[in-house]
């Protein structure tokens, strides 16, 4: 295939911690298109429900986002003029936690899906997410699957935070398994991968080789 990669449409799902988010911003930038997080938006959400009490059951909270105008920046960071946050708040554990559980309320999820479907749609984009492949870009060039062994993921994770925080491998490892189920077994957009998904297992790759693997794969698509 003669590729314009300016142009390219690309999907990337995978399970929690499996390194997607890392591998999706540095292809995103090797073939120079944007690079959209989409779990940055259940996480906002999240946010949003945990900072407001009031805001404790489907309904209210879907009316109080769909006025939030809550979209992706040039950058491709989660962004709403009505929201005060910071990105880094969006990464604490019980921000993982809740967003995983909002993302299973149909109404919350359509508010999400519409909005990514628009973006998707556009050329030159790589979106990274659980839905990707399945609902949000069906039509994208490639669609990628990421996959790790949970315990190597949770060994990752406990390395990179134990330094910062008491935290044990135990619970990590149990919250990486019970989101994961979560999210391959909620009734809507479950996480799974698709006939046409090229799946790469990255327990026991660098990231830079995954990196590598895709921009190969990529390549020599014909
Ligand atoms: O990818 P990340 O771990 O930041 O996503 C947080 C949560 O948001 C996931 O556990 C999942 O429940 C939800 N999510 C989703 N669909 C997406 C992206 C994220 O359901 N496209």
């Amino acid at each position: 295939m003669s590729i314009d990669k300016c142009k390219l449409r690309i999907a990337v799902d995978g399970g929690a911690a499996t390194g997607k988010s890392t591998i999706s911003r540095l292809v995103a930038k090797k073939l120079g298109i944007k690079y959209i997080n989409t779990g940055q938006m259940y996480r906002l959400f999240a946010f949003v429900s945990i900072k407001n009490n009031s805001l404790n059951d489907e309904k209210t909270l879907f009316n109080f986002l769909k006025k939030q105008n809550i979209t992706f920046d040039e950058k491709g960071n989660i962004h709403s003029e009505k929201i005060k946050f910071n990105l880094k708040d969006l990464e604490q554990e019980a921000i993982s936690k809740k967003s995983s559980i909002i993302a299973s309320m149909p109404l919350i999820r359509s508010l999400a899906t519409e909005i990514q479907i628009k973006i998707g749609k556009e050329k030159g984009v790589l979106l990274e997410g659980r839905d990707i492949g399945t609902v949000i870009m069906p039509d994208a060039d490639f669609k990628f699957f990421i996959k790790v062994k949970p315990e190597i993921a949770a060994k990752r994770r406990f390395d990179q935070l134990k330094n910062i925080k008491d935290v044990s491998y135990e619970s990590i490892l149990e919250e990486i398994k019970k989101r994961n189920l979560r999210d391959e077994n909620r009734k809507i957009a479950p996480l799974k991968p698709l006939k046409d998904s090229i799946i790469i297992d990255s327990s026991y790759q660098s990231i830079d080789e995954i990196v590598d693997f895709f921009i190969k794969e990529i390549e020599s698509a014909k």
